[in-house]
């Protein structure tokens, strides 16, 4: 099993509104971006990666990630994060069987969440995602009423890495080019089963102003505990 890492990292940060596009925004030194594939790259279950950068940021980005991973390619991103995605996919080496999809803007992810995504798709599973229980209640609003409310119990917040067999996430990719807001979604569509892993409350998605507050203070820790 030869696995790949596409991480979409081509976004503007326009949530975050720190002017300059969130896989680059330093955090405790490094950009959001390196911190992702270091922590993926620990995980020792990559082979190769594929980022998708903003398209004007290609040089640069190639530059950062310089002496991260052997063997590391960087694209430009799309338009969506869909489209930079299929961009990665498209610049996969030919013996990559296995994809994982991991964004940029989860920085923080532990690398037991790559390892566990990894050895499921070992078991067998075509499609794989990390997941955690939801803590809000949940409701469905439509012009500004409450129509429903689903059991909290069933619900869960799905993190990246995602992960797939190749040809599920090309197949997906190529009938569906929709707008979706996660790669398992496409696959669902094809009628694919995605079995679910447990995720980690690390592997946040760093979105708005104060998740960088949650961030700096997860990496103080990380230090005052010795990690690298
Ligand atoms: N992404 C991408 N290409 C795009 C849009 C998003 O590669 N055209 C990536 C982002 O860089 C990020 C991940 O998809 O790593 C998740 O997207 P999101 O958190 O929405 O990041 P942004 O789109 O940058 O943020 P915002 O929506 O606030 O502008
Ligand atoms: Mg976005």
């Amino acid at each position: 099993m030869a696995i790949g890492l596409i991480v979409p990292a081509a976004g503007r940060g326009e949530r975050l509104g720190a002017g300059v596009p969130k896989a680059l925004l330093p955090l405790a030194g490094q950009p959001l971006l390196v911190h992702a594939v270091r922590g993926a790259l620990s995980s020792r279950v990559v082979d190769v990666v594929v980022v998708a950068a903003p398209a004007d940021r290609v040089d640069e980005v190639r530059g950062l990630l310089a002496g991260e991973a052997t063997e590391l390619r960087v694209v430009r991103g799309g338009a969506d994060r869909r489209e930079s995605v299929a961009r990665a996919l498209a610049e996969l080496p030919p013996e990559v069987d296995t994809v994982l999809v991991h964004d940029a803007a989860r920085c923080l992810t532990p690398p037991a969440v790559f390892a566990a995504v990894a050895a499921a798709l070992a078991g067998g599973a075509a499609a794989v995602v990390p997941a955690v229980p939801v803590a809000d209640t949940v409701k469905r609003v439509a012009d500004g009423v409450v129509v429903g409310t689903p059991d909290r119990d069933t619900l869960r917040a799905v993190q990246t890495p995602q992960g797939f067999r190749r040809d599920v996430l090309e197949q997906a990719h190529a009938t569906e080019p929709g707008a979706a807001t996660d790669d398992a979604g496409l696959v669902e569509r094809l009628g694919y089963q995605v079995s679910v892993v447990g995720g980690h409350e690390e592997a946040f998605k760093i979105t708005r102003s104060l998740d960088l507050v949650l961030a700096e203070a997860i990496l103080g820790r990380r230090a005052r505990a010795g990690a690298p």
